[in-house]
């Protein structure tokens, strides 16, 4: 698998569990797992990292993920290929039973397609996004994947929007990630730029400043930072020190969970 794989490693029999057919009983915001304090040794460790569209989030995810021998989720590649199938079968991304059907269609192969890269599919991304049913479809895949880390991780990062507020409010560690608007899109201009995509620095502010608008705005889910997170601004920062920040945290978070286990 790719070194950039939103899902590494690969689903094992175990993760599968979290199958998309069978999304969460428990309601979108309620917390997961037992309360701050009881049986903290016994739960899953899990890295929760939030942040607006190129903020660095997923580079930061990635490195911890290598570093700690934690598997990775990155979930906005679930809302890209729900996105990515409702734009193949022409569909519109507002619908809601249009995208929920799509969202329970998706296949974890489906998560390294190079086409969710899109610009067209990451807006597309953020209108079914903001569909509760899609949310709560999602919901249930991402909270197994944060408590059945794949064998031989021992434990998960997960990055996104709703991570440290609504998947994983009991997450060890907590970091949001965000940058200036501008420095954001110069970023991304160059990914995509690397990647032998052509890019023009207007259209893709103007894309972040509209996609950012719908992810902050929508009732489900909105994002924000977590009350108990760290926010790092990136703006101005490698991401090398933005990996030291954050590699002190989690390093401290997992000595503490094995000296409690
Ligand atoms: O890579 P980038 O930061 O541009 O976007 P992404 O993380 O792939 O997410 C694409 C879209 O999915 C976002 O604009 C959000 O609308 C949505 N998303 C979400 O609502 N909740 C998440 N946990 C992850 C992504």
């Amino acid at each position: 698998m790719s070194a950039d794989s939103p899902l590494t490693p690969p689903l094992s029999p175990q993760a599968g569990r979290g199958s998309l057919q069978s999304p969460s009983p428990r309601a979108e915001g309620e917390r997961e797992g037992p309360a701050k304090g009881e049986d903290e040794g016994r739960r899953p460790f899990v890295v929760a990292i939030d942040g607006p569209a190129a903020s660095g989030k997923g580079t930061l995810a990635r490195r911890i993920a290598e570093h700690f021998g934690l598997a990775h989720l990155d979930t906005g590649a679930l809302y890209r290929a729900t996105a990515l199938l409702v734009l193949d079968e022409n569909g519109d991304p507002a619908n809601a039973v249009t995208a929920e059907r799509a969202a329970r269609r998706i296949d974890p192969r489906l998560l390294g397609d190079p086409r969710l890269r899109a610009d067209a599919v990451a807006s597309a991304a953020s209108v079914v996004a903001a569909i509760p049913e899609v949310r709560r479809t999602l919901l249930g895949f991402q909270r197994d994947f944060a408590a059945h880390p794949p064998a031989p991780t021992r434990g998960t990062v997960l990055d996104g929007r709703d991570i440290g507020t609504v998947v994983c409010p009991g997450a060890a560690v907590k970091l949001f990630i965000t940058a200036s608007t501008e420095t954001r899109a110069a970023r991304r201009v160059k990914e995509l730029r690397d990647r032998g995509a052509p890019a023009i620095y207007e259209y893709v502010l103007q894309d972040l400043n509209e996609r950012d608008a719908r992810d902050s705005g929508r009732r489900a889910a909105p994002l924000m930072a977590p009350h108990d997170a760290l926010t790092i601004d990136t703006t101005t920062l490698d991401a090398d020190v933005v990996f030291e920040r954050a590699f002190a945290l989690v390093a401290r978070a997992l000595e503490e969970k094995e000296w409690q286990q």
